[in-house]
C-alpha cells in the first residue's frame, strides 16, 4: 500500500520549556547557560523568553519555489536564538553573541497613522548589516499586528535582545530566513501575542526579505517554521501554502543526508542583480513569453508582480489540455497527473526557447511582441538586474524538469517498494539528486567549481546522490549516503577538498563544515529559563 502523507492540521507555533524538546543530536544547555549569563552581563536582567528558528537543508527542488512549484526541504537543528526582555522606552537594543557583528540600538517610530501602518522602522537596504534581518522580522510582525490583528494606536514595545546563531551565514542553509522568523516571532511575543499559527508566521516571513531587495520564494521560511523532528516537508505554494511533514520510509539502512559546506561564501543580497534576482526575472519573462505564444492570460502574482511558470502551466491546461475528467481543470496536486503535465511543459519550453545561448533584450522583446522600452518598463525597471543575454531556455527547462524531479522523489519516498530494498531506493533517489545538480550547473548556472568538485568526490566515494542545496553560487551541498559510508565520504572530502583548498583548516572548522543533520523542530518560543 502506498503510504499517505497526512495533511497538516492548524498548527500553532509551539512554546516549550525544556531544551530536550528542541535538540536531540547535541546537548545545548551549556550554550543556553552562557547566553543567559551574557544577557545578564549586558542588560543587568534576565530574558523573559527565547525565540528560535532553525536553518534548513533542501533535499530537492531548487530555484522553483518562486515559480510556485513544490519543494522538499527539512529543518535542521542548527538555529538562530533570540533572547528577549521587553523595555518601555520603545527602543530596540541588538547585541550579537559573535563580536564580529557589532551592536545597534534604535527607537521605533509610532507608525500608526493611516499612511504608515506598522512601519516602525525604515530599512536601509544599501547597508549589508546583520541587524537589517532583525528589522525585517520586526517590520513584518508590526505590519501583522496593525493590519491583521488590527491593533492600532498602541505604542510598539521595546526589546533588549541578544542573538546567537549556529547556522553558518551565507552557506545556503538559510540563516537569513531563520533569523527573520525568530525576530518576527520575538516581536509578536514581546507585543503580547502568544498564539500565532505557523502559517501566519511563515507567510509574514516570506515577504520580509523583499525589504532587503531579494525576491526569494517561500521555501526557507516555510521549512524553518514548519520543521518537524524526524520529518521532511513537502511544501506546496499553490493553490495555497501547505506544508506536509512526512517520515522517511523504513529501510534496512537508514537514509542519511550529509551536508558539506564548500566554504565559498554566497551572499544572496550583494550579488542579487546578476545572480538570484536575475534568475527570478528570467523565469518570469520565460513565463510571459510562453503565455504570449499560447495566447493565455496568466496571473501577475509572483514576488516581483509578474507571471510564473506555474501560472502558465495552469492557464495552458485550462485552455487546451487535461486528460478525461481533468480536462480544463486546475491541477489538484495529484502526483501522477502533475508529472504528466510537467512533461508536457518541459516539451513546450524546449520548443519555444530554441536559442540555447540566450536572448538579448531586443530578442526577448520581440518574442513578447513589444518594444525594448516596453520590456524594460514592464519587466526590468522594478528589480535592478544586469545581463547580456537572458537565459530563457535553460531557466525554463530547469524549472519544469526540477519540479518533475520533486514529484518523482516524493513518489519514491512514499512508495519505496514492498521489500524496501534500500540500495535500489537510494540509487533512484540519488539519480534524481545528481540530475538536479547537473541541471543547476548546466541550465541554471548557479553552481561553482568548488561545489562541483565536492559532489564529484562524494559520488566517487559512495554517495548515491550529491547536489548543491539552497541558492547555490557557493554555500552547501547535500549528499545521500548510506549510514555505514558516512565516515568514508567525510574522510575523502577532508583529504581531497578541505585540506587541499584550505591548508591548515582547523579541526573544529572541519567539524562544522561536514555535518549529518537530522530533521529538527521548527520555530518556537522557549520559556524554560536557565537550563
Ligand atoms: C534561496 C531562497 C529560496 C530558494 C532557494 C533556491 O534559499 O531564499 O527561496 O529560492 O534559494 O531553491
Amino acid at each position: 500500500m502506498p503510504r499517505k502523507i497526512m495533511s497538516a492540521e492548524i498548527d500553532l507555533v509551539p512554546e516549550v520549556s525544556s531544551l530536550s524538546e528542541i535538540y536531540v543530536s547535541s546537548d545545548q544547555s551549556g550554550r543556553y547557560r552562557t547566553l543567559f549569563d551574557e544577557f545578564d552581563h549586558y542588560y543587568g536582567k534576565a530574558p523573559e523568553f527565547v525565540s528560535r528558528s532553525p536553518g534548513r537543508v533542501n533535499l530537492i527542488g531548487e530555484h522553483i519555489d518562486y515559480c510556485y512549484f513544490s519543494v522538499l526541504p527539512m529543518a535542521i537543528e542548527q538555529d538562530i536564538v533570540v533572547l528577549v526582555c521587553t523595555n518601555d522606552s520603545g527602543t530596540i537594543n541588538l547585541i550579537n553573541s559573535n563580536a564580529k557583528f557589532g551592536p545597534e540600538s534604535f527607537v521605533m517610530s509610532a507608525a500608526d497613522d493611516d499612511n504608515n501602518i506598522g512601519n516602525v522602522v525604515s530599512i536601509d537596504r544599501s547597508l549589508t548589516t546583520w541587524t537589517n534581518y532583525f528589522k525585517c522580522g520586526l517590520l513584518v510582525a508590526h505590519q501583522y499586528l496593525a493590519i491583521v490583528i488590527k491593533r492600532r494606536h498602541v505604542a510598539p514595545v521595546g526589546m533588549d535582545v541578544l542573538v546567537d546563531g549556529t547556522v553558518p551565514a551565507a552557506a545556503g542553509l538559510s540563516s537569513s530566513a531563520a533569523f527573520i522568523c525568530a525576530a518576527a516571532l520575538a516581536t509578536l511575543r514581546a507585543n503580547g501575542v502568544t498564539t500565532v499559527s505557523k502559517e501566519e508566521l511563515a507567510k509574514m516571513a516570506i515577504v520580509s526579505e523583499r525589504h532587503l531587495g531579494v525576491y526569494s520564494g517561500g521555501m526557507d521560511q516555510s521549512a524553518s517554521v514548519f520543521g518537524k523532528r524526524d520529518h521532511a516537508l513537502y511544501v506546496q505554494f499553490q493553490p495555497k501554502l501547505k506544508c506536509t511533514p512526512f517520515k522517511f520510509p523504513k529501510t534496512d539502512r537508514p537514509l542519511t543526508f550529509l551536508i558539506a559546506n564548500s566554504l565559498v561564501k554566497a551572499n544572496k543580497h550583494e550579488t542579487a542583480p546578476v545572480n538570484y534576482n536575475l534568475r527570478v526575472v528570467e523565469v518570469s519573462i520565460a513565463a510571459e513569453i510562453l503565455a504570449h505564444k499560447y495566447s493565455v492570460a496568466i496571473p501577475q502574482d509572483s514576488g516581483i508582480g509578474m507571471g510564473t511558470l506555474w501560472g502558465f502551466m495552469e492557464a495552458y491546461y485550462k485552455e487546451y489540455e487535461g486528460a478525461g475528467a481533468r480536462r480544463g481543470q486546475a491541477w489538484d496536486g495529484e502526483v501522477v497527473e502533475g508529472m504528466r503535465r510537467l512533461h508536457t511543459m518541459t516539451g513546450l519550453a524546449r520548443t519555444v526557447f530554441v536559442q540555447t545561448d540566450g536572448y538579448t533584450a531586443a530578442e526577448a522583446a520581440e518574442e513578447l511582441g513589444m518594444t525594448v522600452d516596453e520590456l524594460h518598463e514592464r519587466f526590468l525597471s522594478k528589480t535592478p538586474v544586469r545581463f547580456e543575454k537572458l537565459q530563457l531556455h535553460g531557466r525554463a527547462v530547469h524549472v519544469y524538469e526540477e519540479a518533475l524531479r520533486v514529484l518523482q522523489y516524493l513518489r519514491l519516498l512514499l512508495e519505496p517498494g514492498v521489500d524496501s530494498d534500500s540500495d535500489k531506493l537510494f540509487h533512484d533517489l540519488g539519480q534524481l539528486m545528481n540530475q538536479s545538480h547537473e541541471s543547476l550547473r548546466g541550465l541554471f548556472n548557479c553552481s561553482c567549481p568548488e561545489l562541483d568538485e565536492i559532489c564529484a568526490i562524494a559520488r566517487r566515494t559512495g554517495s548515491y546522490g550529491s547536489r548543491l542545496t539552497g541558492a547555490g553560487f557557493g554555500g552547501c551541498s547535500v549528499h545521500l549516503v548510506a549510514s555505514d559510508k558516512v565516515q568514508e565520504v567525510k574522510d575523502a572530502l577532508i583529504e581531497n577538498y578541505y585540506r587541499v583548498k584550505f591548508p591548515g583548516i582547523a579541526d573544529d572548522a572541519l567539524e562544522e563544515a561536514l555535518v549529518v543533520s537530522k530533521p529538527g523542530i521548527g520555530s518556537l518560543v522557549y520559556t524554560g529559563g536557565v537550563p
